[in-house]
């Protein structure tokens, strides 16, 4: 694992973007994985900024996101698919049907995870797969307990992952209890990854990942077993560990 340590949110953000950029410039076709949560905010923001100075452009790429709540529809305020349209989809030029998120909504749950999985191998597969990490050490919504051969399917959330993303809901008792993830084989098959972590909530998580065991209690962990990733770090998140 290659790892990059910048002095603040803003660089490692900054880095992030530059790592996503120069896909798009070495392969504008490119199959991007996108995450959402708090930690690829700015990262998205650079890159609409790099987009507007007609640095990068998303015209001819496609992307799949890791996750989405179960029982939320798309224009739900809180669902994973409206936080992409507002925070980079429709501020970049991809195109709207090249973008793709889990359906929350959708009726036969394993038959649209299986479909989901074979759209991103008919589209050659994840060239770069963009991913935060939870305090539990969780990659998508891969909880502790998940297996390394996990593919896309229906997951509950752990109470610690509810309670963290309560934030963005008026009560707690409004977060979805489940999700539709990407599962780890399903992110290890990508080509190349990118994980992005932010603040000194993360380091213990990043311990974990980088020294601890290779284990499914963190399953960041099987991250070592990939030969392209790149986990950016900013100091806060990097604090003690090297
Ligand atoms: C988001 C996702 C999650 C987050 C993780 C960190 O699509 O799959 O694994 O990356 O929970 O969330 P933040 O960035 O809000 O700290």
């Amino acid at each position: 694992i290659r790892v990059i340590v910048c002095e603040d949110s803003d660089a490692a953000s900054r880095t992030t973007a530059d790592l996503i950029a120069d896909q798009l410039r070495e392969r504008p076709q490119s199959v991007l994985g996108l995450a959402t949560g708090g930690t690829p905010l700015k990262t998205y923001e650079n890159l609409i900024e790099l987009h507007r100075d007609g640095q990068i452009s998303f015209a001819e790429a496609t992307s799949f996101n890791l996750d989405e709540y179960v029982g939320l529809s798309g224009d739900h305020p809180q669902s994973y698919r409206s936080f992409m349209n507002q925070t980079l989809f429709s501020k970049v030029d991809i195109a709207p049907e090249r973008t793709h998120v889990p359906d929350g909504l959708a009726s036969d749950v394993p038959a649209h995870c299986t479909a989901y999985e074979d759209s991103i191998q008919s589209h050659g597969g994840i060239d770069l797969q963009l991913l935060g990490i939870g305090h539990n050490g969780h990659i998508a919504f891969n909880e502790p307990g998940s297996s390394v051969d996990s593919r896309t399917r229906r997951v509950d959330l752990t109470d610690d992952t509810i309670e963290k993303n309560a934030r963005f809901f008026d009560s707690p008792d409004e977060v979805p209890r489940e999700a539709i993830t990407m599962g780890i084989a399903t992110i290890l098959q990508a080509k190349k990854i990118v994980l992005l972590a932010i603040g000194s909530g993360k380091t213990a998580a990043i311990k974990s990942m980088l020294f601890g065991e290779v284990t499914d209690e963190v399953p960041a962990s099987f991250l070592r077993q990939h030969v392209g990733v790149t986990v950016v770090l900013d100091a806060a998140a990097a604090d003690g560990l090297f």
